[in-house]
């Protein structure tokens, strides 16, 4: 267990966007940026704003901070600066993935995905389904809501050509066992096709270590701008076919995936979001994170709300979702906005999730980060004792 501690005071001191009675809950929708990120896009804006590839100074500087943005990137996802791509956003990113993969797959062909996926995880390859007849299957879950691992064993054969997942569930926080969910789909013959983008906020990624063929997150959930941000394995990138137009560059390989023109001025903004997460550590945003976690499920109102899934926080990130029950999820989120309190509402696309748990209306989901306070979570914790 890590000794390492967060001065959530310092955090919030360097987040405008914080200094007022709203307790931002909506995380796992959206993180807020510190005045760096938001300096760093208006200091690119007003500096540096060119395309690339020019010999003038401001596309000169355009061009470092492409490079430098890639290796920011490659640190973060413990990676080559080749093997990364940027796009507008995960889902975005994932259909044009998975749209040049598919190039090389046959009707029959199979794909798993698991009932803890956000559906842009999923609906890609439905639509491919659709598209190609291709099988999509879903592995399903445990009481505790974990991924299921012998479902996901019994699902897969010698058609299987990908396992995609979720590094952690945007819905209900579970974090799967990702070494083992990529030994599976490796075994099988299958690629390992992660979706970080609700795990990246909560700890470190390493595409090396846990050996996944694609990772796809989004800098807007880890105190960045709105983006997208892919790996994929070089050897992957290079054998796929990308959608792209003839006279961008080939190099680096990552980049054949990139459409037009990139979004500099957020790619600034995406270094600064990283610098952020550096300065403090994983460690301490960890240990800050589980302690305000543990928290919140122990002043969980006795019998006036029931939570799904697990109970402790081994096993997931500080996402939790619930109901109240004789109230809908909406009017819940409803009053708890009037409390100051920043919940969101409904399935999150996390449709597989819903339909396990038989939720039709979904569900309240209240997210903590690194600048969540204990305050914050006492207060989530009085509003919900309230409505119950
Ligand atoms: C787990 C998960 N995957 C994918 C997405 C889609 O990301 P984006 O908005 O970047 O397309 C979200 C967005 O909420 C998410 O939470």
């Amino acid at each position: 267990m890590s000794t390492a501690t967060l001065d959530v005071s310092a955090v919030r001191a360097q987040f405008t966007a914080l200094d007022r009675r709203l307790a931002f809950f909506d995380g796992p929708g959206g993180t807020q940026c510190p005045d760096a990120v938001i300096d760093a896009i208006a200091g690119y804006l007003r500096e540096s704003n060119a395309n690339i590839g020019a010999p003038y100074e401001t596309s000169r500087r355009t061009d470092e901070l492409v490079t430098h943005s890639r290796e920011r990137a490659a640190s973060f996802l413990g990676c080559s600066s080749d093997e990364v791509a940027f796009g507008p956003s995960m889902t975005a990113l994932n259909f044009l993935l998975t749209r040049a993969f598919a190039r090389s797959l046959r009707e029959g062909d199979e794909v798993v995905v698991t009932a803890l996926d956000h559906d842009a995880n999923v609906a890609p390859w439905l639509e491919l389904a659709h598209d190609l007849g291709i099988d999509v299957r879903v592995a399903g879950l445990t009481e505790e809501l974990e991924v299921d691992y012998d479902d996901l064993a019994r699902l897969l054969s010698d058609r299987t050509r990908v396992v995609a997942f979720p590094a952690a569930a945007n819905s209900v926080g579970t974090a799967p066992d990702i070494r083992r969910i990529v030994g599976l789909a490796h075994e099988a013959g299958a690629l390992a096709w992660a979706d970080a983008v609700h795990y990246a906020p909560h700890g470190p990624i390493d595409v090396t270590a846990w050996d996944v063929d694609v990772l796809i997150c989004s800098p807007y959930k880890f105190f960045g701008p709105h983006l997208g941000l892919a790996y994929g394995k070089r050897e992957l990138l290079e054998s796929w076919r990308p959608y792209k137009v003839r006279p961008a560059a080939d190099e680096p390989v990552g980049h054949r995936f990139e459409l037009g023109t990139s979004q500099h001025e957020l790619l600034a903004g995406f270094v600064a979001a990283v610098d952020h997460v550096n300065s403090l550590g994983w460690d301490a945003i960890q240990s800050h994170e589980t302690a305000l976690g543990e928290r919140f499920l122990a002043g969980i109102p006795d019998g006036g709300v029931e939570l799904y899934g697990l109970r402790t926080m081994s096993g997931r990130v500080p996402t939790f979702c619930f109901n109240v029950p004789g109230r809908s999820p909406e009017s819940v989120a409803t009053l708890l906005a009037e409390r100051d309190l920043a919940v969101w509402h409904g399935n999150y696309y996390a449709l597989e999730t819903m339909r396990h748990l038989g939720l039709e209306d979904g569900a309240v989901r209240a997210g903590i980060v690194h600048y969540n306070t204990e305050d914050e979570v006492d207060r989530l914790l009085a509003g919900l004792a309230e409505l119950t």
